[in-house]
């Protein structure tokens, strides 16, 4: 492939890398996992951290036991390396061990302690996490994209300098359906020149760049970042933690309490009531010192270079539409496409059935940039609308995405390639598939009707959806 620089390799292997999956022809192929924006398997580090320490576990400021100390040591190990992983931060933070990004998110928005006419600005680019607990609790803003999924830093501005002024502004990292990075330190800039805190959802963005250390709170997922062990963290200034509610109440999170009184205790205890996930800590802070140890510099190389190969690749085949930016601008390994002729549902079923090839398919928890992202007419976004609420799935509109981590290699992209090509030539010349597939109007995903393992109606689960939004 011309113009597509060299790949120093994967920098680290995955738990599961080598792992091989039933196909439709009968053979067992490698599982070709191109769904890292979802979810990743561990780093082989994390899984090892996590053997070593399970012998020790114990409960977490819970026991005087030898046991209970360690464990208590290794979970605010965790948390004292979260927060250096934000970066040389000014002041007094704290980081919050919660689920994952999405609890981060609503027990922030919880604890902003916001007036209803308050105002949230934040962007039709975000995930439904970074959208639904606004706009719960505040009004919502929002900074629109054009065609190509993209905003500029100006765009930003005229929503800060709308009155009245943003309480918050809420802005993604990274996107998990185009890969786009905003220019989020000049974005920080004019925040802060406006005294508008921002909040960063780095669940894309923290596996694969660093975090920029000037915005105010930031939150992220351990399972997307090679630690899939329950854990995610939420940063922010201390002070934002230490008056009224927190967001859970119960054990742990208090320092007295009557029936009828309660002082709740500093963050960031206060902030986690309840049993805490010491095993999700220690494997969250394991992947922590791995990225850290490979460095930046070795993580970006190798994704940029399989970024290019990828959208270049899907970009050059006739018949796909690439979404998102064009292809000079640098974005996160992700290829997000449509095939003419084929629903977004049945090229990934396709894609797993016949080739051993993982990716997502739907709307990926971003309905509203989805819509903008296809350029989908009124009456089209009414019309499955009504479907939907109809429960029918069907015909819920979406795109195809492969997504690359940091055990992907270019083999992996041009298996995708390969087989993409494959199927928009079948989609292009009417050709059937080798296998009729169904789909289910409830799910909108397809099956092969087949007997082949792994593929009978027998290893079909008809309650699960792949691509719920
Ligand atoms: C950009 C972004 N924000 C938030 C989330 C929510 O993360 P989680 O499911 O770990 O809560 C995701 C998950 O895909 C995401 O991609």
């Amino acid at each position: 492939m011309s113009g597509v620089p060299v790949d120093p390799g994967p920098p680290a292997e995955l738990v599961g890398d080598e792992f091989s999956v039933p196909c439709l022809d009968g053979e067992q192929r490698r599982y070709v996992n191109l769904d890292f924006a979802a979810s990743t398997s561990a780093l082989r580090e994390v899984a090892e951290a996590v053997t070593a320490f399970v012998p020790c576990y114990s409960s977490v400021h819970r026991g005087a036991g030898y046991k209970s100390r360690l464990s208590t040591t290794a979970y605010e190990s965790a948390r004292a390396t979260a927060l250096r992983f934000c970066g040389n931060r000014a002041g007094d933070d704290v980081a919050i061990l919660c689920r994952n990004t999405t609890e981060a998110i609503n027990q922030l928005a919880y604890r902003l302690s916001f007036e209803p006419d308050d105002v949230v600005l934040t962007t039709v680019v975000e995930h439904h996490a970074n959208l639904l607990p606004w706009g719960r609790v505040a009004r919502r803003r929002y900074v629109e994209c054009g065609p190509d999924g993209t905003f500029s830093v100006d765009d930003v501005i005229a929503g800060l300098d709308l009155s009245p002024r943003p309480a918050l502004l809420a802005l993604t990292g990274a996107s998990n359906v185009t890969g786009w990075l905003p220019s989020v330190r000049a974005i920080v800039e004019a925040a802060h020149a406006r005294g508008v805190p921002v909040f960063l959802d780095a669940a894309q963005l923290a596996p694969h760049r660093p975090i920029p250390p000037e915005v105010d709170y930031v939150a992220f997922s351990g399972h997307k970042m090679y630690a899939p062990y329950g854990t995610g963290v939420l940063v922010g200034p201390r002070a934002t933690f230490l008056e009224g509610d927190p967001f859970l109440a119960g054990g742990g999170a208090v320092d007295l309490v009557d029936l009828d009184e309660v002082v709740w205790t500093e963050p960031p205890d206060r902030e986690e009531a309840g049993s805490p996930n010491v095993v999700g800590a220690v494997a969250l802070e394991a992947a922590l010192h791995t990225l850290t140890g490979i460095g930046w510099e070795s993580i970006e190389a190798h994704e940029q270079a399989l970024a290019r190969r990828l959208r270049r690749g899907l970009a050059a085949i006739d018949g796909v539409r690439l979404l998102g930016p064009s292809l000079e601008t640098g974005t996160l390994a992700i290829g997000t496409f449509v095939v003419e002729g084929l629903p977004h549902a049945l090229v990934a079923a396709r894609l797993s059935a016949e080739f051993g090839i993982g990716v997502r398919h739907g709307c990926f928890c971003a309905h509203p940039y989805l819509i903008r992202l296809l350029g989908l007419s009124d009456p089209e976004i009414q019309a499955y609308r009504q479907r939907v609420l109809a429960g029918d799935h069907s015909s819920i509109p979406g795109a195809v995405r492969a997504s690359c981590g940091i055990s992907s290699t270019a083999t992996d992209v041009d298996a995708l390639l390969d087989a993409v090509a494959f199927l928009a030539e079948d989609a292009a010349a009417g050709r059937p598939p080798p296998v009729p597939y169904q789909q289910d109007p409830r799910t909108g995903d397809f099956w092969p009707l087949t007997d082949r393992p792994g593929w009978s109606a027998h290893d079909r689960d008809s309650s699960l959806s792949c691509a719920r939004g």
